[in-house]
């Protein structure tokens, strides 16, 4: 890797197209990222053929556009990297052909980033804490798609500790916000009815509270929502702050068990849109404090989908020597425990 080069990443795996461009050291040089929102909105939830369209018609913009913020040419650039999976295909195949072309037309390495990977890495991006965190640290990936306990141990070496036997706890929050009556995606709305709620109003099951280990599941509560929903068991503020608040306490819980599970953490990580709510910001916060451990938490704009992490993982991955070949297969399915063989060492 030339050491001064920055890095281009792509992030095309759901519904945010996303480009970004990193100097080695980690400075953000330019971003960029175009939530499809609008599009999705009409039909409650992402419609893949949808997204895919999305991504082909606006990638290629926004990487003109973060090139030009970045004041650089491509033959600049040390590399390029590019989300291949977890996701959905059709994006994947958007973000990581273009990448591929750039790589192949200017002779630059490219690499094949797991979107986990980017999310577990965030919170080693320079100037984000006071400190990086050393590794190993916890991270609780908690978005739309994932919820998991992550030991990071290294740059390509996780070991999942949890993770859902049912939901995500983004679907979790989406699915009660609909039963409420809110709109797609129902996270943001939710936190926002239930601030006007009391979270005590109404006792609702903390499905695996207690239990060992640190797995989540999430359908219980879904469905007694929707059984207070239907008794009007409460008004609908008290529901969502009942609901938050039984969310918040599983998470809590669960982090308590997950560190257990890793002696020798230096942190507690969150990423992943529901690490914007604030009660489970604060829920886990008192976890880390008690453990005697920071609480990282990014700004929301980085805890989402953004193509800072994957240019920051690609420069993680090139300081190792790790690049992809041109005819690396996205992946739609790509666990994190799988990645070490994913690359080749040169
Ligand atoms: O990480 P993300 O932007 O996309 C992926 O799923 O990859 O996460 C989106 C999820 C949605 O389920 C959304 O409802 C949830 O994060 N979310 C929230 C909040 N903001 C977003 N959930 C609870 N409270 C929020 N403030
Ligand atoms: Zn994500």
């Amino acid at each position: 890797m030339r050491q001064d080069g920055a890095v281009l990443g792509l992030e095309a795996s759901c519904d945010e197209t996303a480009a970004a461009v990193l100097g080695a050291d980690g400075r953000i040089l330019a971003e960029a990222v175009l939530s499809q929102l609008e599009e999705h909105a009409p039909y409650g939830g992402v419609v893949p053929e949808i997204a895919a369209r999305a991504h082909l018609a606006h990638l290629p913009g926004l990487v003109a556009r973060v090139m030009r913020e970045a004041g650089l040419g491509f033959a600049d650039l040390a590399g390029v990297a590019a989300t291949a999976g977890p996701g959905l295909i059709g994006g994947l195949i958007v973000g990581s052909t273009l990448g591929k072309g750039i790589a192949l037309a200017h002779h630059l390495p490219f690499v094949a980033v797991n979107h986990l990977e980017g999310h577990a890495l965030t919170a080693t991006l320079p100037g984000l804490s006071d400190a990086p965190p050393a590794f190993p640290f916890l991270l609780l990936l908690l978005s739309g798609g994932h919820c998991q306990c992550v030991a990071v141990e290294a740059v390509g070496r996780y070991r999942r500790l949890g993770t859902t036997l049912d939901d995500a706890v983004g679907e979790a929050f989406d699915k009660s916000a609909k039963l409420l009556g809110l709109p797609w995606p129902g996270g943001p709305a939710l936190e926002r009815l239930a601030l006007r709620g009391n979270p005590t109003a109404i006792a609702l099951p903390r499905p695996l509270f207690g239990r060992p280990g640190c797995d989540f599941s999430w359908s219980g509560l879904k469905t007694a929502v929707a059984q207070a929903v239907a008794r009007q068991a409460a008004a609908p503020a008290d529901i969502a702050a009942s609901f938050q608040a039984a969310v918040a306490a599983v998470l809590a819980d669960r982090a308590a068990h997950a560190l257990a599970m890793l002696p020798g953490a230096s942190a507690v990580v969150i990423a992943g849109g529901v690490a914007a709510n604030a009660a489970v910001r604060a829920a886990l916060g008192g976890v880390a404090a008690k453990a005697g451990l920071p609480l990282i938490a990014p700004p929301p704009r980085l805890c989402t989908d953004n193509a800072v992490m994957i240019a920051w993982a690609g420069i993680a991955r090139l300081r190792l020597g790790l690049d992809d070949p041109l005819d690396h297969a996205p992946r739609p399915r790509w666990p994190l425990a799988e990645l070490a063989g994913a690359s080749t060492a040169r």
